[in-house]
């Protein structure tokens, strides 16, 4: 029992690593209001400055008080409406992991807060708060960051962004309204855009996004036409692509291309009226060979003969969730009714969809 104690001391001693069991908060009373909390099963050492009633408040502990270990792993700032920048030199020499900044009124942080923690900050997130502006250009040096989450934010424009190690950017409930092509994100997996006004998304700007996984602009303004090669994907692992409530009524000849033959298109809440063969085929094409496919659902399409390319061809059919018009689900539609329209000429038929409903009548 005794040894189980000693060997259990031990292992608490030595498992903050390269610490040999010091304690590594300063006094609490010299930080306060922030406080430091030590971990020695989860080997953390985490700070919080959520009752800090300003920016003094939050530089003070990092630059007039000695820290004896600077490599900590989160910083954490929670329901705080008192501070509202991030100022130069904040965090002095002191370094993180993890940065969470989430329902506060910050605005704005120095490049110069990120700058000493630029080889070990893995994790990002300023949530839910009043961030007009962002460091952007610090990106390329921060070498280890994986997550970037800003969403819920008033951010307003991006510039080019670049970094080697990113995976995943949550910009979701922006103002942002444009993007340049350019980016240079070889590792990105999730792009979350849903809820910014970007009406255009220019050609090429996805080809550094090589690993691609997910593009989210749901509630985007991307409509009324999608134009040839805005969602120009290159990624051979590209998964899921939402861009529902758009507005989108046309698509140009080759608006979506680089889909797999297992991504999922969300096009659901939009104003597309007629699937147009020569420019949904070539998407259905591809989905329809694996698990792939294409919501439509929300969309006012009429289930007429220029329909009729999908409802004849089974794996199509079994590609696509939508609805008529009329209510009836693409999935009941009767190819019996639609083989007439191979035969009939299709131009001497002025309305098909009074055609097609005396047919399925
Ligand atoms: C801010 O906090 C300090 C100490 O933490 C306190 O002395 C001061 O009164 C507070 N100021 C306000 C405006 O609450
Ligand atoms: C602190 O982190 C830096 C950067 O990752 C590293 O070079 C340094 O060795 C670390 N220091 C300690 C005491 O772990």
């Amino acid at each position: 029992m005794q040894e189980a104690l000693n060997f259990f001391c031990l292992f608490i001693l030595y498992s903050v690593p390269g610490t040999s069991g010091q304690i590594l908060c300063p006094d609490s009373t010299e930080i306060l209001p922030c406080t430091c909390s030590q971990d020695v099963i989860d080997r953390t050492v985490n700070v919080d400055c959520s009752e800090a009633n300003s920016s003094d408040e939050i530089h003070y502990p990092f630059n007039d008080v000695d820290w004896p270990f600077q490599n900590l792993t989160r910083f954490l700032l929670k329901e705080n409406n008192d501070v509202s920048v991030l100022p130069e030199g904040v965090f002095g020499d002191i370094s993180f992991e993890e940065i969470f900044v989430d329902l506060t009124s910050v605005t704005s942080l120095h490049f110069t807060t990120l700058l000493p923690s630029k080889d070990r900050l893995w994790s990002l997130i300023i949530g839910f708060s009043s961030l007009e502006e962002f460091p952007w250009e610090i990106l390329p040096q921060l070498i280890n960051l994986k997550e970037l989450d800003l969403q819920f934010n008033a951010l307003t424009s991006l510039p080019l962004l670049q970094s080697a190690s990113l995976e995943y950017i949550d910009i979701m409930f922006n103002e942002i309204s444009h993007v340049e092509a350019g980016w240079s994100l070889p590792n990105l997996r999730i792009l979350n855009l849903n809820s910014n006004p970007v009406s255009d998304v220019p050609t090429g700007f996805f080809s550094d996004m090589g690993k691609l996984e997910e593009f989210l602009c749901f509630s985007c303004a991307l409509g009324p036409t999608l134009s040839t090669k805005s969602l120009e994907f290159r990624s051979a692992t590209f998964k899921r692509i939402v861009i529902s409530s758009n507005s989108i009524s046309t698509l140009d000849v080759d608006a979506i291309t680089g889909l797999q033959p297992n991504t999922r298109l969300s096009f659901r809440d939009n104003e597309i009226r007629e699937l147009t063969e020569v420019l949904f085929r070539p998407m259905l094409d591809v989905l329809s060979v694996d698990t792939g496919h294409m919501d439509i659902v929300g969309n006012p399409v009429k289930c007429d003969c220029s329909i009729a390319w999908v409802v004849l061809n089974p794996s199509f059919l079994g590609s696509v969730f939508g609805v008529c018009t009329d209510g009836t689900n693409f999935q009941d539609l009767d190819p019996i009714i639609f083989e007439d329209c191979a035969r009939s000429e299709p131009t001497l038929v002025d309305d098909y969809s009074t055609w097609i409903d005396s047919r399925m009548k």
